[in-house]
């Protein structure tokens, strides 16, 4: 088992790809913090953790609000006493044109898409550097190296979240590892919502692989992170697309 017992918080973790990293690390032998902001999602995905013999809790949070980030490492410290994995996953879509995109609507995204990562990284990282020891996935975007009309709020916090990794890689090590996984279009609810994959049909036709990815695509890669595995891998930005070219 590549995590045995390392305590693992998985923001977003209540669909999509967080909950499939929560999956894969509770079954490579991690404590998982399931955390979101709905409840019933988060409880079905601790239950079919612990149906399969992993261990994990839920705690309702919204990550965007820095008050909720304090009660969700108070709680992990609570129930496990530590935290060596922190997985920054939890993000929003947002769909204004420039011109039309409300300060509103701004701020809510890199609240939820950047502020959150730091915020929570500001809370772990002294647990971490004290143990000497702990690792850090940020969730980043192939909008992190390229824009498309319509998405400026996004592709704009995507931008700041590979900024922010690497800025977190050179500031909390060498005892804490910091990379970021940056997908490519991945069918889960976020995608279902704007039109499902074949909305967005232009990210297959731009990819070699041809096909949109799964949340497992994700989790694999993110085990492979957060593991000793990739014990010299620090402050990368790690597209995993199919071969997505914009
Ligand atoms: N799908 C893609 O093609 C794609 C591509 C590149 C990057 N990404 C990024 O991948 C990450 C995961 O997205 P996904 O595709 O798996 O989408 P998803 O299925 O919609 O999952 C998003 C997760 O984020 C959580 N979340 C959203 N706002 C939150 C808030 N304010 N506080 C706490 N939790 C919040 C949601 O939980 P609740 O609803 O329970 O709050 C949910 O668990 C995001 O950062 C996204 O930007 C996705």
């Amino acid at each position: 088992m590549k995590l045995k017992d390392r305590v693992a918080i998985v923001t977003g973790s209540t669909s999509g790809m967080g909950r499939a990293i929560a999956k894969k690390f509770a079954q490579e032998g991690a404590k998982v913090v399931v955390t979101g902001r709905n409840e019933e999602r988060a409880k079905a995905v601790v239950d079919d953790i612990r149906a399969e013999g992993g261990e994990a809790v839920y705690v309702i949070v919204d990550t965007s609000n820095t008050d909720d980030c304090k009660v969700l490492l108070d709680k992990t410290m609570e129930e496990y006493g530590t935290v060596d994995i922190l997985v920054n996953n939890a993000g929003m879509l947002s769909m204004a044109p420039l011109a039309e995109v409300s300060r509103e609507e701004w701020e809510k995204v890199f609240n939820v898409n950047v502020n959150a990562a730091l915020y929570l990284t500001q809370l772990v990282a002294p647990i971490m550097k004290e143990k000497g020891k702990g690792v850090i996935v940020n969730t980043a975007s192939v909008a992190s190296f390229a824009a498309h009309h319509g998405f400026a709020a996004y592709v704009s916090s995507k931008h700041a979240m590979a900024g922010l990794s690497k800025s977190m890689a050179w500031e909390l090590g060498p005892e804490i590892r910091v990379n970021a996984i940056a997908p490519g279009l991945i069918h889960t609810a976020m995608v279902d919502s704007i039109g499902g994959v074949e909305a967005l049909q232009f990210m297959i036709d731009a990819c070699p692989m041809k096909r949109a990815g799964q949340p497992e695509d994700i989790a694999n890669v993110a085990l492979f992170l957060a593991s000793d595995d990739s014990s010299f891998i620090d402050g990368q930005v790690i597209k995993v697309d199919g071969g997505f070219e914009a």
